[in-house]
């Protein structure tokens, strides 16, 4: 499952709410979408890809809900407590409906599909329910609210992923971009609610992939995100079929620009001939160029190749870094969330990530308090992160989601205060962990790639190095934002490393 970059304001908590805006002037005439996004990185390229569909009708977007003709919420719901901020979010659209009648307020993503009724029947301030399949639909959906009728469309799909559509970037500092690879998700974790909210996996066609990363590199962006649930597990099949209207992908192969030499003798079209895998994928976007910065996220323990990993050794521009959520670090209750693997397999994956990638960085998701586990369990998941000493984790306690397999066949007996008591133990480790990896870095000289000046002054630039981490350092006058400069880190905070460019 998505939730990225070490420290990143993209982290699902960190983002919450966060209004898109595209930074593109608005014209006199257009109509004016508001989209706002909770969640995974996922919604928030989805709604890239909402704001590129209403583009095309003459929808241009705005960062002010009082300016909007409509409204979109683009829904999480992953835990209860995202579910919570969505609907106190929506009661203040209300007001604003209350104000002008005519505005259009639609619920997108993953809450759409759970609870289309509800929100239709319930929250009669909404007009519109869309789920993540269905957004080629939404010219059609608001024509339809405009003709004054409520509009649902939350099929899911088993082709759609958009691959045609080249998302507008919003709020970009068109540096960094995200890019979906798969959708949905197979594996059914016994907890997870996102196999019945996104739907079956499937694989975005590898040339739109590259293309869109070339297209992205060439606008100037410097760093690319690869998305899906569970990277590990892409495969596609070229000439097959790859989106609803039945086009198949192009035969076009990607161009090996800059004397980069790939670790199939240079024969993408022999990688091609067949079918391609996650590594494979890997090394077409990296071959783009080696000046662009190639991310991804999530990484499956039981998924994860040592041909994935060869491959991000190989290629100086493929981030160190990789998100392995281990959930639990007990083998029982790793059984019972349906994760498919042993503590020992999951430790096997490690030690073959520190032999392949030395100094790679490594993250995590942890679920405090799940079903029945006991006192002797918790304390496995605290020698697990011993074991790996993460540079960052994502943490959180157990919450039971309406229509998950846990929630069928397993009781929620955890008591709230001790799900909190273990999840206070893991961030506490994990705290130490992160500064212990961030002052590894002290004394060294990092290459950094410039996203802008720093939040909290204009006079600082702000990077990351490849690991993730976030540097911040004095801004100088020859390098620029989306150039990369060497830092050299004098010392750090818990979570952010500080230096000087040298
Ligand atoms: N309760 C708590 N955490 C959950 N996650 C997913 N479902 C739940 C749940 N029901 C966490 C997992 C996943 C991350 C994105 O969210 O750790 O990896
Ligand atoms: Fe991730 Fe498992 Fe949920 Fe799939 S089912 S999204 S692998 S946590």
């Amino acid at each position: 499952m998505i939730d990225l970059q070490i420290q990143d304001k993209t982290h699902d908590e960190a983002r919450q709410g966060e209004a898109l805006i595209l930074d593109a002037p608005v014209k006199a005439d257009a109509r004016k979408l508001y989209i706002e996004s909770y969640g995974c990185a996922m919604n928030f390229a989805d709604s890239e890809i909402v704001a590129s569909i209403l583009s095309e009708t003459g929808f241009e977007t705005t960062g002010d809900y009082h300016q909007a003709d409509v409204i979109f919420i683009n829904t999480c719901s992953i835990r209860e407590n995202a579910e919570t901020r969505v609907r106190n979010r929506l009661s203040q659209f209300g007001a604003e409906k209350r104000r002008n009648p005519k505005l259009i307020v639609g619920v997108l993503g993953c809450m759409a599909e759970r609870l289309k009724s509800k929100f239709l029947e319930e929250e009669r301030l909404v007009d519109v329910v869309v789920g993540p399949d269905a957004y080629r639909d939404l010219p059609n959906l608001i024509e339809q609210v405009e003709s004054g009728h409520k509009a649902v469309n939350v099929l899911l799909s088993r082709e759609e992923t958009y691959a045609d559509i080249s998302p507008v970037r919003l709020n970009s500092n068109g540096i960094t971009a995200f890019i979906s690879i798969t959708r949905g998700c197979n594996n059914m974790c016994s907890f997870c609610v996102v196999p019945f909210t996104r739907g079956r996996e499937r694989s975005r066609d590898a040339h739109s992939i590259v293309a869109e990363a070339r297209a992205l590199f060439e606008a100037g962006y410097r760093e690319v995100t690869l998305l899906g649930q569970n990277v590990d597990s892409y495969t596609w099949t070229p000439g097959a079929l790859t989106n609803p209207s039945g086009e198949r992908g192009n035969a076009e192969l990607p161009n090996q620009p800059n004397g980069q030499v790939s670790p199939t003798g240079g024969d993408l079209e022999g990688a091609l001939a067949g079918v391609v895998n996650f590594a494979n994928l890997l090394e077409m976007v990296a071959l783009v160029s080696p000046e662009l910065r190639v991310r991804f996220s999530t990484s499956h323990p039981k998924d994860i190749t040592d041909e994935v990993l060869h491959t991000i050794a190989k290629y100086d521009n493929i981030c160190n870094y990789i998100h392995l959520p281990v959930q639990s670090g007990n083998t029982r209750v790793l059984e019972l969330m349906n994760r498919t693997y042993t503590r020992e397999w999951y430790i096997n994956r490690i030690d073959a990530i520190r032999n392949i990638i030395p100094g790679c960085a490594i993250s995590t998701d942890i679920i405090a308090g799940f079903c029945t586990e006991t006192e002797e369990e918790h304390q496995e998941t605290l020698s697990m992160m011993d074991y790996v000493q993460y540079d960052f984790a994502y943490n959180f306690t157990y919450s039971e989601r309406p229509g998950t397999l846990a929630a069928r066949k397993l009781e929620d007996d955890i008591p709230e205060e001790v799900k909190k008591r273990r999840l206070a133990e893991i961030l506490a480790k994990q705290q130490a962990h992160s500064l212990m990896r961030l002052q590894e870095w002290v004394g060294k000289t990092v290459r950094v790639l410039i996203e802008g000046t720093s939040k909290k002054s204009d006079k600082d630039y702000c990077g990351r190095g490849d690991s993730g981490a976030m540097a911040i350092f004095p801004a100088v006058d020859n390098v620029k934002p989306g150039e990369y400069a060497n830092v050299y880190i004098e010392r750090c905070t818990s979570a952010t490393l500080i230096g000087r460019i040298v």
